[in-house]
């Protein structure tokens, strides 16, 4: 599928299993989430462009790669996005971070926004929304307006799980913006729940139902 790149690493697949386990505890969910990140970081940021700086080893003077200026910006959509968030913080300390606050109202399944916070030169930066679940896509579509009308040109979008509908809503919004997914489930079931799944993500991390 265009545009679509699928994590399939034994590591994430693994890790993943776990976390659709219902029986997984909060702690042990938010811990895999973490790891998880970690493995999905890795992925998404596989294209970013290097450049070379002269370093002295013990041994002699070399030009080594190095990342090219352009700046990350990890945009989290809470509050799951948090627990993809921490863990990318680990592998590139220096991004910046945008916080959108958004929830899904049960029941028409819009995105509600009640906070946003990100930094002034979006239009300089690559700018990756982490969220683990891409459901109906109602979420990701409402963070990314957002982000562009803020400025914001270059995007991907992380997540854990995605349903095919969400995929063709996002996709036909803003295809300029590639998604990075471990796994695309089923279909999406009557409440607006990814098939088979792991539940609601957030209450699953902090332990909310
Ligand atoms: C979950 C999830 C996404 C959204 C996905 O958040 O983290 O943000 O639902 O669903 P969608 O693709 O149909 O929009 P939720 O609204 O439950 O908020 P929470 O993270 O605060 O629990
Ligand atoms: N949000 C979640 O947390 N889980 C789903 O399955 C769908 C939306």
């Amino acid at each position: 599928m265009q545009g679509i790149t699928i994590v399939d690493h034994p590591l994430v697949q693994h890790k993943l299993t776990i976390m659709r386990d219902k029986n997984t505890s909060t702690a042990g969910f938010r811990q895999l989430l973490r790891e998880i990140s970690l493995l999905l970081c890795y992925e998404v940021t596989r294209d970013l462009e290097l450049t070379t700086r002269v370093i002295e080893t013990p041994l002699t003077t070399m030009e080594a790669p190095t990342l090219e200026g352009k700046k990350l910006v990890f945009a989290s959509v809470l509050r799951a996005g948090n627990g993809l968030l921490d863990g990318m913080l680990d592998l590139v300390p220096a991004a910046r971070v945008a916080h959108i606050g958004l929830y899904r109202d049960p029941d028409t399944l819009e995105a509600i926004e009640y906070f946003f916070k990100a930094p002034s030169d979006l239009g300089d930066r690559l700018v990756i929304v982490v969220d683990p679940m891409l459901a109906t896509a109602n979420s990701a579509v409402a963070a990314v307006d957002k982000l562009k009308e803020r400025g914001a040109t270059s995007l991907s979008f992380l997540c854990l799980l995605a349903a095919p509908e969400g995929i063709a809503h996002f996709r036909n919004t803003h295809p300029d913006v590639p998604i990075f997914t471990a796994a695309i489930d089923e279909r999406l079931d009557e409440r607006g729940y990814i098939v088979p799944g792991l539940g609601d993500a957030g209450d699953r991390m902090y332990g909310t139902k």
